[in-house]
């Protein structure tokens, strides 16, 4: 025999809405004084009640269980008050009052991702500031193609991070408009005043048709959305934490507290922390994806599916929050080693491009120059040279558009430092892209 009460109910997973239920009941109940649905006398008591209730629910007290949060606190608010608590819920249904509560910890959770997300920026910077004279091989493919200034990498996270955030703000536009009012579907025939309950909330402003209001969850699913595009945005970092990790490439060193050893290899070193991050990028998109699917094909208005948004709301943000949070400290704690990044440069021909750019500034048409920089790398691929350590007469039988100081421009350093266009590699380049993502940061 199935509990049926406890399958149609929601209060194990609901009760997490119980802070800002009693926060907008209390502002619900203040307009219903205001517009003397019901009197001040009455109004008191029920907002001494709830205040009784949160202040316990902050000490960790737990209310009794009901069907959901909604009705376990009008019984708690009724066994504590009388029945005068039972006036509470007019000109309300529990279909406006749950698009309210989960709007309003949306708002919250939007709130507390942007500021984790802000730090992390700000240690990106940072850590950019003191790489400004780590060079790296850049990778298209990833085959090494041109060298970068590790500060460039890192920035280019901070950058991606800046569009999450623009991402979230947007969101925030949209969950900050309030639905209270909207009753059950069709409004209420009691004289309530909305824009005076959207004031005490801090909602912007109040829904324009009860129907829409009441099935809406379209910023819980921008919400999910905006937290699976930072779960892909960590995934590529982490992914690029693992690899750089690896002996083979040893770019990088990360404090031993976010790897862990093997059981059986004594040797390793495992990028733990990173890898569970790129894990939770599976439940994040996974979180999307039952969110869509439960509103789908809905009909107007409400429909008890909607019970089954919140888990995929809370999952999200609760692995985005920890996610964020161990990165922030796995970053910090991030030491490139120069010397293997440098080295690494010397591998894999990268100066190539910059002999072709060479030779098309001094008057060869790009296509041109590509091809002998292509039979260059060639020979030296037969010869088992690298680009730096050809010799003048050597570069000399490829064209004699070279000069001496075609040597300048195979140090991978100097490669970096000259790309100075706007948004480039180079040293002086990023000084001003640190400027400009400073001037975005709280
Ligand atoms: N627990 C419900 C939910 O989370 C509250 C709304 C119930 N409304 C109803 N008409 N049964 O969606």
């Amino acid at each position: 025999m199935q509990n049926f009460e406890q399958f149609i109910g929601s209060f194990s997973f609901d009760k997490r809405l119980g802070e800002v239920d009693i926060i907008a009941s209390i502002a619900h109940t203040k307009m219903l004084m205001e517009t003397s649905i019901i009197n001040t006398n009455d109004g008191d008591k029920i907002i001494f009640g709830l205040n009784s209730i949160l202040k316990d629910l902050q000490t960790g007290w737990s209310l009794p269980e009901e069907e959901d949060i909604h009705y376990a606190l009008e019984k708690e608010l009724i066994r504590r008050i009388g029945e005068v608590g039972g006036r509470m819920h007019t000109a309300r249904s529990r279909n406006d009052q749950v698009a309210t509560d989960l709007r309003m910890y949306v708002k919250q959770e939007i709130n507390t991702i942007e500021s984790i997300i802000n730090k992390f920026q700000k240690i990106l910077v940072r850590k950019a500031e003191e790489n400004i004279d780590v060079v790296m091989p850049g990778f298209t493919h990833l085959q090494p193609a041109q060298p970068i200034l590790a500060a460039h990498y890192l920035l280019a996270y901070a950058w991606m991070l800046d569009r999450d955030k623009q991402r979230l703000l947007d969101c925030y536009k949209r969950t900050n408009v309030l639905p209270l009012g909207s009753a059950a579907l069709a409004g209420t025939s009691f004289p309530i005043d909305r824009n005076f309950t959207a004031k005490l909330l801090g909602f912007e402003s109040v829904t324009e048709n009860s129907l829409d209001a009441v099935s809406d969850r379209d910023f819980a699913i921008e919400f999910v959305f905006c937290m699976s595009m930072i779960a892909l945005h960590l995934t590529r970092f982490c992914e690029e934490i693992i690899l750089w990790m690896n002996p083979e490439f040893a770019y990088i060193t990360l404090d031993d507290k976010f790897t862990s050893g093997s059981s059986i290899m004594p040797q390793k070193r495992n990028p733990d922390c990173a890898e569970v991050i790129r894990g939770k990028s599976g439940r994040v998109f996974g979180d999307l994806i039952a969110l869509l699917t439960v509103v789908k094909s809905l009909p107007l208005a409400y429909n008890r599916d909607l019970q089954e948004d919140k888990s995929p709301v809370f999952d999200a943000f609760d692995s985005m929050r920890i996610s964020l949070e161990v990165i922030v400290e796995m970053v910090e704690s991030l030491k490139f080693v120069k010397e293997n990044t440098r080295k690494s440069t010397e591998k894999g021909f990268i100066a190539a491009t910059e002999i072709a750019d060479y030779l098309t500034k001094q008057g060869m048409p790009f296509r041109t120059a590509h091809g002998i920089v292509k039979n260059i790398v060639l020979y030296c691929q037969k010869n088992n040279k690298t680009l730096n350590n050809l010799s003048f007469e050597e570069y000399n039988k490829f064209s004699c558009l070279f000069r001496q100081d075609i040597f300048e421009y195979l140090d991978a350093g100097n490669i970096a430092n000259m790309k100075t266009s706007y948004g480039a590699t180079s040293k002086k380049s990023i000084t001003l892209q640190i400027q400009n993502i400073k001037r975005t940061l709280k």
